[in-house]
């Protein structure tokens, strides 16, 4: 019904005429008198017979034969149900019978990588570079590495599985954003070039900024949180986030796209960390429920394990001190007040998925000294030594990675300074940027908490993507500044 544009489809018997634009994804010549063609569009294809006949010459469909792969054409043709006969050879349950045909842009050949090699995996663990750029020969065709891909971007996103991962990542954005509407989250533009850090200053791009410095927000971590103490109460933005990390890995990025909330609480974080609950569980379902087609053409390459959602209302909380000793059951070396390191996150992702049946499940009460400065102590253990002290703070993992990091944050401007001055090393609360932040809170701000989650990480663990690489359009890591 979509290559006909109307309903006509419907009726028995009847071969309506339609008109579209399509790419080839393959051309054929069965004999001088049949052509065979394989049309794309967007998630659909469709086989077009171009016939010599009474109103259609053999030159025809020579021309058609030669069509180079990825050519765009305009087709005119009826809609035929195929015979019987040459069933095996079709492609869905109609044909398209040719009866003009016209190339609109003709594909430059040999391309430099072939499209239909960009729907087959990466090869196992492509999670680093030099694994990925190793071509391996799988059923007599080359994998085409990770880094080709990336270099040939705008040929390797033809393939349906690329417009796949990205419709789903569309998909993320839209629910995050509908959820949280709904809620009378207000979306929010804040800026991207600061006069200081947001996050730690290790990881920070600095910039030229007509005669001084400027730096790349690492987070809308700063902005979001003043315009709670401007009384918004809640907001969220879905913006780019940069980051100065030299890390070489296959989850991490240097810029990247941030989903972040920040909200006003009556009583406790854990109101706002049960709304983060309902939010991923909201996504995750609306995943499933609307985006069913994209995420079974991504499972046709990727094969992973179902995900594993807890009920709602039942998202396993697990304190820190608790993962903590979960982990040294297990055999695992860690302090009371280390910050767990990737490897022992995931060893706990398993760990929780053994006892609570689930892929997703939050840590909470962080160390205080592993979070940033913005971070609420716990006023429980404020009576402990500051290295024993807790933080009213939490990250989300999925798969036994993080996707979301979170906290209560510290509104009081006299305690925030406190906090500034005592990290490792000292931030200084009277430099430009910073001082305004402080002196937002000093108007009286509501006890507030938020979070930021990245959207690439969803993406790839949602799908069980080798590299998070595959879940953006045009990749910024350490080594790769174009396309
Ligand atoms: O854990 P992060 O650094 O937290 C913040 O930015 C805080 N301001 C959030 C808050 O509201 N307290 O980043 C948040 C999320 C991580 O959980 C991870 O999913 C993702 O962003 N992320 C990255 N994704 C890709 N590449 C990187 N280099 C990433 N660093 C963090």
């Amino acid at each position: 019904a979509k290559y006909a544009g109307s309903t006509s489809l419907a009726t028995e018997g009847s071969s309506p005429e339609v008109r579209f634009r399509a790419v080839v994804e393959n051309a054929r010549e069965q004999s001088a008198k049949l052509t065979f063609l394989v049309l794309g569009h967007k998630l659909d294809t469709i086989q077009a017979v171009v016939a010599a006949s009474d109103t259609l010459s053999r030159q025809m469909v020579k021309f058609a034969k030669n069509i180079t792969s990825q050519s765009q054409v305009l087709v005119h043709g009826r809609v035929t149900q195929p015979k019987d006969e040459v069933k095996s050879t079709t492609i869905g349950t109609l044909e398209i019978q040719v009866t003009k045909l016209f190339v609109i842009a003709r594909a430059e050949t040999p391309l430099p990588i072939q499209v239909e090699d960009c729907e087959r995996p990466l090869p196992e663990d492509g999670t680093s570079d030099a694994q990925a750029q190793k071509p391996e020969e799988e059923a007599g065709r080359p994998i085409v590495a990770l880094n080709t891909r990336l270099n040939n971007r705008t040929i390797d996103l033809r393939a349906k599985l690329n417009l796949s991962i990205f419709t789903i990542k569309d998909g993320v954005v839209a629910l995050f954003s509908e959820f949280l509407r709904e809620r009378g989250f207000l979306g929010i533009q804040t800026p991207k070039m600061l006069g200081a850090a947001s996050e730690s200053g290790a990881s920070v791009f600095e910039i030229k900024y007509f005669n001084t410095k400027a730096y790349l927000a690492q987070s809308p971590q700063l902005h979001k949180q003043m315009l709670i103490a401007a009384q918004f109460e809640r907001v969220f933005e879905v913006g780019p986030v940069f980051r100065a990390e030299n890390s070489n890995t296959a989850r991490h990025l240097t810029e990247f796209t941030g989903l972040d909330l920040e909200m006003a609480f009556e009583e406790h974080y854990h109101e706002v960390v049960a709304l983060l609950e309902e939010l991923m569980l909201y996504i995750f379902n609306g995943l499933r429920t609307r985006y069913a087609r994209e995420t079974e053409l991504v499972r046709r390459t990727y094969r992973v394990e179902e995900f594993k959602l807890p009920e709602a209302g039942k998202v396993p909380r697990i304190p820190f001190s608790e993962g903590v000793k979960m982990l040294r059951e297990a055999g695992v070396e860690i302090g009371d007040y280390d910050d767990i390191s990737t490897a022992q996150e995931k060893h706990l992702g398993r760990l929780v998925l053994q006892k609570y049946g689930t892929d997703f499940y939050v840590l909470d009460k962080y160390p205080l000294a592993v979070r940033p400065f913005y971070t609420m102590p716990s006023p429980e253990t404020s009576a402990n030594p500051p290295a024993e002290q807790l933080s009213n703070s939490y990250d989300f993992h999925m798969r036994g990675q993080e996707i979301l990091s979170g906290a209560q944050r510290v509104h009081d401007a006299k305690l925030l300074q406190e906090r500034m001055r005592g990290m490792d090393p000292p931030v200084n609360p009277d430099q430009p940027g910073l001082k305004e932040y402080v002196d937002s809170f000093k108007a009286g701000c509501p006890p507030h908490a938020g979070a930021g989650l990245g959207l690439e990480r969803i993406v790839m663990l949602w799908l069980g993507l080798p590299n998070i690489r595959l879940a953006t359009a045009f990749t910024r890591d350490p080594s790769r500044l174009s396309p």
